[in-house]
């Protein structure tokens, strides 16, 4: 089990209520497609992937990555249970999606550089990040629990 201090608890709260999931998810999962373009694979449905910009203007890259970031808060509502949290929501990836699970480290590195961009290094401090990026790793751990 995950032990969190209260300076991180505090960390991770006050950094959700302050992000907004319909801006950060879709810059998340835009530079996702951008930067690890073997991601697009996923997404086949979703129209013109072929450039950075195509990318950026998607209204389904867009709609699906506010869907994504959502699905965080479901953890920082969850924190002391985050892998039962996420359980189903693993099996619907990796039974029914085929998500290689390497690729959730991948995205939470991109909420990571997106967050860092969007709050700067005054409020998303080196405490904030480390709290940040431990509670993604348990995250991705989380979702990758159910793939055998
Ligand atoms: C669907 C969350 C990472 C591919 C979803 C849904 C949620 C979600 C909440 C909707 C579930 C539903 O409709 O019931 C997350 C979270 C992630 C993550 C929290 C990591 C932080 C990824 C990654 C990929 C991916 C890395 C692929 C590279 C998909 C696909 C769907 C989906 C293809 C279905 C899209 C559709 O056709 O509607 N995800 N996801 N997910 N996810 Fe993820």
């Amino acid at each position: 089990m995950v032990e969190w201090t209260d300076a991180e608890r505090t960390a991770i709260t006050t950094l959700w209520s302050n992000i907004d999931v319909g801006e950060i998810g879709p810059q998340a999962l835009t530079r996702l497609l951008v930067v690890f373009p073997w991601t697009q694979r996923y997404f086949g449905t979703f129209g013109d992937l072929s450039t950075p910009a195509a990318i950026a203007g998607n209204p389904k890259v867009a709609a699906h990555g506010k869907v994504v970031m959502g699905g965080l808060e479901t953890a920082v509502k969850n924190m002391d249970n985050i892998k039962n949290a996420y359980a189903k929501l693993s099996v619907m990836h990796s039974e029914k999606l085929h998500v290689d699970p390497d690729n959730f480290r991948l995205l939470a590195e991109c909420i990571s550089v997106v967050v860092a961009a969007k709050f700067g290094p005054s409020v998303f401090t080196a405490g904030f990040q480390e709290a940040w990026q431990k509670f993604l790793a348990v995250v991705v751990s989380a979702l990758g629990r159910q793939y055998h």
